[in-house]
């Protein structure tokens, strides 16, 4: 069966495009999800992709992960990788290996942006690319299996 990737973006991101473009460009989520629709064709994987601006609602599209075969995360949080305890504990109990991807170069922003909730979790993130960041994360998706270290839960936390 193929490998299944689950795409998620939280808050502010459905404004891609339109929104502080000289920050994030002006590429839009639809353009990013439509170009991972067709690399995943190419990769012989299944795509899935969310975005919502609720905590609760990306909680439970992460909770729902568990039991609909994916494989793989590939997860920009947003503002809530900086704040929601939340979301990092959703993380960690579904326990599914992720990458986090932030569009723009965090640790070149204010110093609240440079603590991520969610990047010791992870396999890896990719910071400050653009939205070719999620193009390179869902690559590394395909391609990746789990060393049980890798996955939430098992590995050491703060
Ligand atoms: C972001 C960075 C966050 O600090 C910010 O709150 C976002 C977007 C990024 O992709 O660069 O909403 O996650």
């Amino acid at each position: 069966m193929a490998r299944s990737i689950l795409v998620v973006n939280g808050p502010n991101l459905n404004l891609l495009g339109s929104r502080e473009p000289a920050v994030y460009g002006h590429t839009t989520l639809a353009d990013v999800e439509r170009e991972l629709a067709q690399q995943a064709t190419q990769l012989g994987v299944a795509l899935q992709t969310f975005q919502s601006n609720h905590e609760g609602a990306l909680i439970d599209r992460l909770h729902a992960a568990r039991g609909d075969g994916t494989d793989f995360i590939i997860i920009n949080a947003g503002a809530f990788a900086h704040t929601s305890v939340a979301l990092r504990d959703a993380m960690a109990a579904v326990a599914i290996a992720f990458v986090e991807v932030h569009i723009s170069n965090v640790y070149r922003r204010e110093r609240f942006r440079h603590r991520s909730l969610l990047s010791d979790l992870a396999v890896g993130a990719i910071v400050g690319l653009g939205t070719s960041g999620y193009r390179l994360a869902l690559q590394f998706a395909a391609a990746f299996s789990a060393p049980a270290a890798t996955v939430p839960g098992a590995s050491p936390t703060r």
